[in-house]
């Protein structure tokens, strides 16, 4: 669990860079009764050796939000390459140096009731100081939720609507009461879908899989990077299918991925242990590689990184120098 959050941090509100404090809605607000916003997750990761926070694909990620936003006929009136500059400016701002979560939300902020949406939109941008989300150096014991995971023509599990979250809320805090460390849901179809805020891969006869991104789930950055990262790096395949909820039982590994939760190892599932109940040799190696490609220690992911310090340096007459053309 994190700590409390100063409420002196500056984050991005209505157009402004404020103190946390300040940033506040009114009770009326029709997302906080009707879940009408969508959110979005991001991770900048501080590297000690280089003195440097890296942003994970942040462009992808508001790229993301901005298309999630459509569903709802939300309107965020900036760029994915601005937001991605406000983010940035924010971090530099609040001068953090230690692992970050970005939260981008946006939502309906008429002030009314009425379950009826109309054009009135506002969006937020909040960086806070972020350490793991589940444990990342034991194995995790999983509990198969007795709730479904949303439908798409329920609410979609793509979206990251507000509302949906409902569902993962509900799946955790049974999990959690259970005395598991967390849940993994099925879908109506009764296949294996995700975690309650992330997605899911097995090992099975050394092939990862993971359930394909029409099965209700969200399509996970890091899903995408793991499974770009277990190919060209560790050199395997990747099968994208239905998975049934027995073969969590006779799979050889297991893992949650996320941009919060990074790569989890899960060796037990329902009080049964995945294979001889330790962390497997691939999670561990994908969690080499993606702990590297992440902080910015391999050449070939470089791409996927935004520096927020080299991003932020000036030249003689104060213009933005651009990151690529910093040295080292
Ligand atoms: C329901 C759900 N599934 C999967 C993920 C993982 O997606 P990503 O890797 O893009 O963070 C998240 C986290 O954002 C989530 O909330």
């Amino acid at each position: 669990m994190q700590s409390s959050v100063d409420p002196k941090m500056i984050v991005y509100f209505d157009g402004h860079y404020v103190p946390l404090a300040e940033a506040r809605v009114g009770i009326l607000t029709h997302a906080l009764h009707y879940g009408t916003g969508v959110f979005e997750g991001i991770r900048a990761h501080w590297d000690e050796e280089q003195q440097e926070l890296f942003v994970m694909r942040p462009v992808e990620h508001y790229e993301r939000w901005k298309q999630n936003c459509g569903i709802l006929r939300i309107d965020v009136p900036l760029s994915a390459e601005e937001l991605n500059e406000i983010s940035l400016e924010l971090m530099r701002r609040n001068a953090f140096r230690t692992n970050v979560y970005v939260r981008p939300l946006a939502y309906k902020s008429a002030e009314r009731i009425g379950v009826s949406c109309d054009e009135q939109d506002s969006f937020a941008l909040i960086a806070l100081p972020f350490g793991d989300y589940l444990p990342t150096d034991r194995g995790l014991h999983a509990g198969v939720s007795s709730w479904r995971r949303i439908d798409d023509n329920a609410i979609p599990a793509r979206g990251k609507i507000c509302g949906a979250y409902v569902n993962s809320a509900l799946a955790s805090d049974e999990a959690h009461r259970c005395g598991f460390d967390d849940a993994i849901f099925l879908n109506e179809s009764g296949h294996v879908a995700e975690g309650a805020a992330c997605n899911i891969f097995m090992v099975r006869k050394g092939k990862l899989i993971t359930p394909s991104v029409t099965e209700n789930v969200l399509e996970g950055i890091t899903r995408d990077a793991v499974m770009e990262l277990a190919r060209r790096e560790l050199g395997l395949e990747v099968v994208e299918r239905p998975i049934d909820r027995s073969e969590l039982y006779v799979c050889d590994e297991l893992f949650f991925t996320g941009t919060a939760v990074g790569i989890a190892p899960v060796t037990q599932v329902d009080h049964r242990l995945v294979k001889d109940g330790v962390i497997g040799v691939i999670t561990r190696e994908l969690q080499k590689v993606y702990f590297d490609a992440t902080r910015g220690h391999l050449q070939a992911y470089l791409n996927w990184l935004k520096p927020v310090y080299k991003s932020g340096m000036k030249d003689e007459q104060g213009h933005r120098v651009p990151a690529e053309m910093i040295a080292g």
